[in-house]
């Protein structure tokens, strides 16, 4: 290789970090690649903006086939995020036989696998670096620097959106949408934020992560799904009190033959260092069999610090190109079964609101012994006229148990509603 050519699709927020690291960094990246590093083309629908960058004419172009149908531009950023087109541009790189570099979760927690193989008959790479934790370098230790580990659990703080808005629910004690509507004027959150309040956005990044982890392929659809939307500043007074933090997490642990894969709100216990993980900073945490537990911490979103994951992958291209290695060996290594989520099992914290009179203590706690549930602690917080609040939590029990006792819970007359039920804990 006697240079790297680039072309950037896409020239929003990442593209537009991604521009300005090649023009502005472009003498120490050619100095660590070797050969010269040439941004040659940019194809964006508006090419009337102005991104703060200077560009040489004829450089941004409307016309996406002017990079994908030129034979000399070896590398192909892929900027647009989305499903499609970007699939359909990924796919006609990787056809011409370009390495593609996409900061892009969906396209590849839902296409990754077809991608990677597809690469491998055109014999060149697909890497997605920024596509899960930001500019958080963490596939890149998973693939290389812990590949000598078999990965046990992989947790993760991996959507900055949903942490803003917990980490400020938690400091001011306000609700979910009252916060909501504050962290979209500051634009931390979308006008439309379900990708990432109902955690898509994460289930996608877990996919990615539990793929190379586990070395298997995941079928995103089998990921397990709850979003933040249902956590009311009660909660996280309760959180409080217990000693717990409210935070969103991935989920994926190894069980040798199946794998654990789920999404939601967990209590985390405050002494927990993802506890500590505030507004829009992201963390994953990873157990190795050999390494323990590590935790890798950063900016997960944002123009630079996700264009400098992108820019990371196309000298990691660059210095492989110079070595002769090209081909990456993930996906499709095995077949892991995703484990129901009713068979998985954890802590819980329930939270009723229930008549305030003799005997509803003992309703409760006889309805969730009779299912085999064995209770950690159980409080009374406050009555207001004849109602009080129970919260309760409770040992590992299975989802389906749960499920079973609450459904029986909720129809004790004594029982006005059920308010909230969240996960608790990391299990050791
Ligand atoms: N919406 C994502 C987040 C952006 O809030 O973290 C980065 O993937």
């Amino acid at each position: 290789m006697d240079k790297v050519v680039i072309g950037v699709i896409g020239f929003g927020t990442v593209g537009t970090g991604v521009v300005k690291i090649l023009v502005q960094n472009r003498d120490i990246l050619e100095k660590r690649a070797g050969v010269p590093v040439i941004l040659k083309k940019i194809a964006d629908l508006d090419t009337s903006s102005d991104r703060g960058v200077p560009l040489a004419p004829g450089v941004l172009t409307a016309e996406v086939s002017e990079i994908l149908e030129d034979p000399e531009i070896t590398v192909v950023v892929e900027a647009i995020g989305g499903e499609n087109p970007a699939k359909s541009f990924i796919e006609k790189a990787l056809r011409a036989g370009k390495n593609v570099v996409t900061s892009n979760k969906e396209v590849i927690a839902k296409h990754g696998a077809f991608f990677t193989s597809l690469a491998r008959e055109t014999g060149c790479s697909i890497l997605y670096e920024a596509a899960v934790g930001g500019g958080i370098p963490v596939l890149h230790a998973i693939r290389n620097s812990l590949a000598g580990n078999r990965i046990e659990k992989v947790f993760g703080i991996v959507n900055g959106t949903t942490n803003y808005i917990l980490t400020k629910m938690t400091a001011s004690g306000a609700d979910f949408s009252e916060t909501l509507k504050e962290a979209q004027a500051l634009g931390y959150a979308e006008a439309d934020p379900k990708n990432d309040v109902e955690g898509y956005d994460v289930a996608y990044k877990l996919a990615i992560l539990a793929s190379l982890a586990f070395r298997c392929e995941v079928d995103y659809s089998r990921i397990y799904r709850e979003g933040i939307t249902g956590i009311t500043a009660e909660d996280i007074a309760a959180a409080r009190q217990f000693g717990y933090t409210i935070k969103m997490l991935a989920v994926g642990i190894n069980h040798g033959n199946r794998i654990e894969l789920h999404v939601h709100p967990v209590m985390i216990e405050n002494g927990h260092p993802l506890a500590t993980v505030n507004d829009v900073f992201n963390a994953i945490y990873i157990r190795g069999d050999s390494l323990g537990d590590a935790m890798f911490y950063g900016r997960g979103a944002g123009e630079l610090p996700t264009a400098s994951a992108v820019v990371g992958d196309i000298m990691n291209l660059a210095f492989r190109r110079q070595s002769g290695f090209i081909q990456d060996s993930e996906f499709g290594l095995e077949q892991l079964p995703v484990i129901p989520m009713d068979e998985c099992s954890t802590s819980f914290f329930i939270r009723c609101s229930v008549d305030d009179k003799p005997g509803v203590l003992a309703d409760i706690s006889r309805v969730f012994a009779n299912h085999g549930i064995s209770i950690l602690s159980i409080q009374q917080i406050g009555a207001h006229e004849d109602t009080a609040t129970i919260t309760t939590i409770t040992h590992p029990v299975t989802e389906a148990q749960m499920k079973a006792a609450l459904g029986e819970t909720g129809k004790l007359r004594s029982v006005r509603n059920i308010c909230s039920v969240i996960r608790v804990g990391l299990e050791e």
